[in-house]
C-alpha cells in the first residue's frame, strides 16, 4: 500500500467512494482527516458525501460501462463501495486486471449485493444458522415455498418476503396466512431494485432482540489481518427500516460468543480489510445470521457517540492498513430524524432545543431533497446507561423538525 500523502498532488493517496450518502459522508470525513484525496460518487448531484469530498462525480453506478469509464479515468488507489446497487462484475474485472483494489474485496461486494449470494454462502457453504428460506420467481413458486410441495415441507407461517435486490425494508412484508401471499408478492415486485421478480421467503424468527455486530478486519502489529469486534449494537426496525439503535446491547456470554463466531466465519470468508456490519437475531442463547454489509452500517451511526473510534474511522483506518481500537467509550443511543415532508431544500426547526439536551449531538445529512420517510438526520446521545440514552435520543430526534423552506 502506498503511504499516506498530500491531497491534490502527485503524492496523493486517492480513495473513491461508490455511494455518497450519510454513511459515505462520514467515511469521507474520516479519510480527509488522514490527508487522503477523496472522490465521492453518487447517482444524484449534491449527495451528502459530494459536499465534503475533493471531487464529486454523478453517474449511474449500476451501469457497467459508466462505472468502468469513471474508474479508469480516475485511477484511485482504493475503490470503496458504500451501497449495494453497483455493477459489481465490473469491480471484479477491474480488480483481476490489477487496475484497482476494491474494499473489502470485489467478491464480497458481489456476494452481498443481493440476498441470494450471501444467504447461500452463509447457510449452504459455511453452515451458519439462518432462518429457513427459499428463492422464488413467481407467485406460484412462492405459494409452494411457503405451503410445501411434492412432499417437501415449506417455510410455513409466519414468514417474510423480500425482493432479492432491495434494502431498507423496500418491498418487504410479513405473511401471517395464505390470504397475504398475493399481496406480499405484488408489494415485492413494486419495491425491488430491478424488476427481475425474484424474492426470498424466510421463516419468521421470533427473536428476543436483534443486533449489528460491527466486525473489523485490520492489519495487526504482526503484519497479518486480525478480526476485532465492537460491542453489540441493539436496534429497532419499523417496516424493515432502522429507527433507533443503542450500544452496548446486553447479551448472555454464550450468545455473544456465538455471535462473534458467526461474524468471524462470514467476514473471514469475505476477506480483505475493512469494517463489516453483521446482522444477527438472538433468542436466549440462540443466534441466527441474517445478513452482512461489507461496510459501515446505518445502525452503527451510534458509534459516533459511543466509541473512541466510530465505525467510519475504523473503516478508514482498516482499509488504509492502519491499527484500530474498537473499545467502547460510553453507552449511548441513536434515533433517526425523518423528513416528514416531501420538499426540496428543507429547513430545520428546533435544533437549538435539541442540542440543549444533555449529552446530545446531531448529524444533519444535507440531503438536497426531503421525503416523508427519508432519513434526513440522526440524534446521538451518550449517557450512563443505554435505557436513559434511548429515551434522550428519541427526545432529541423529536425536537428537530424539518419543514419546507
Ligand atoms: N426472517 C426474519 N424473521 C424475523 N424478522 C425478520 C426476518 N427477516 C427480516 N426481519 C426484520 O426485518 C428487518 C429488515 O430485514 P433485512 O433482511 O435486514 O433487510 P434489509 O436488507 O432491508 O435491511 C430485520 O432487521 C428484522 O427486524
Ligand atoms: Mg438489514
Amino acid at each position: 500500500m502506498k503511504p499516506l500523502g498530500t491531497p491534490l498532488s502527485t503524492a496523493a493517496l486517492r480513495v473513491m467512494l461508490l455511494g455518497a450518502g450519510e454513511l459515505g459522508k462520514e467515511v469521507l470525513i474520516a479519510l480527509q482527516r488522514l490527508g487522503v484525496e477523496t472522490i465521492a460518487v453518487d447517482r444524484y448531484d449534491n449527495a451528502p458525501g459530494h459536499q465534503v469530498a475533493h471531487h464529486a462525480r454523478t453517474i449511474a453506478m449500476s451501469d457497467p460501462a459508466a462505472l468502468r469509464t469513471l474508474i479508469e479515468a480516475e485511477r484511485p488507489d482504493l475503490v470503496v463501495p458504500e451501497i449495494e446497487a453497483i455493477a459489481t462484475p465490473v469491480l471484479q474485472a477491474l480488480e483481476s486486471e490489477g487496475v484497482v483494489r476494491v474494499i473489502p474485496t470485489a467478491r464480497a461486494a458481489r456476494l452481498t449485493m443481493d440476498r441470494e449470494g450471501i444467504r447461500r454462502l452463509a447457510a449452504e457453504e459455511l453452515g451458519l444458522p439462518t432462518s429457513p428460506y427459499r428463492f422464488c420467481d413467481s407467485l406460484a413458486e412462492l405459494q409452494a415455498a411457503i405451503d410445501g410441495a411434492n412432499g417437501q415441507p415449506g417455510v410455513g407461517y409466519p414468514c417474510v418476503v423480500k425482493p432479492v435486490m432491495s434494502s431498507s425494508g423496500k418491498g418487504q412484508s410479513k405473511i401471517d396466512s395464505a390470504d397475504d401471499i398475493a399481496k406480499a408478492w405484488d408489494y415485492a415486485m413494486a419495491g425491488g431494485r430491478v424488476s427481475h421478480g425474484r424474492v426470498i421467503v424466510e421463516g419468521f424468527i421470533d427473536f428476543d432482540y436483534e443486533i449489528t455486530l460491527l466486525t473489523v478486519r485490520a492489519v495487526g502489529a504482526d503484519g497479518h489481518v486480525q478480526t476485532h469486534f465492537c460491542a453489540p449494537i441493539g436496534h429497532l426496525q419499523v417496516s424493515g427500516d432502522y429507527v433507533e439503535s443503542w450500544q452496548p446491547q446486553p447479551m448472555s456470554p454464550t450468545a455473544l460468543q456465538r455471535a462473534q463466531q458467526i461474524a468471524a466465519a462470514v467476514t473471514g470468508n469475505l476477506g480483505g480489510q475493512g469494517l463489516f456490519g453483521v446482522e444477527l437475531f438472538v433468542k436466549g442463547d440462540q443466534v441466527w445470521f441474517s445478513e452482512v454489509s461489507p461496510r459501515p452500517h446505518d445502525t452503527g451511526m451510534v458509534t459516533m457517540a459511543t466509541q473512541w473510534q466510530s465505525e467510519f474511522e475504523l473503516h478508514a483506518r482498516a482499509i488504509l492498513g492502519l491499527p484500530v481500537d474498537t473499545r467502547l467509550k460510553s453507552p449511548g443511543a441513536s434515533a433517526v430524524i425523518y423528513g416528514g415532508v416531501d420538499a426540496k431544500a428543507v429547513v430545520f426547526d428546533g435544533v437549538a432545543e435539541a442540542l440543549a439536551v444533555p449529552n446530545a449531538d446531531l448529524r444533519l445529512f444535507g440531503k438536497p431533497e426531503s421525503f416523508v420517510k427519508r432519513r434526513m438526520g440522526v440524534a446521538l446521545v451518550h449517557d450512563a446507561d443505554v435505557d436513559t440514552a434511548r429515551v434522550q435520543a428519541r427526545k432529541v430526534a423529536a425536537l428537530v423538525r424539518p419543514r419546507a423552506a
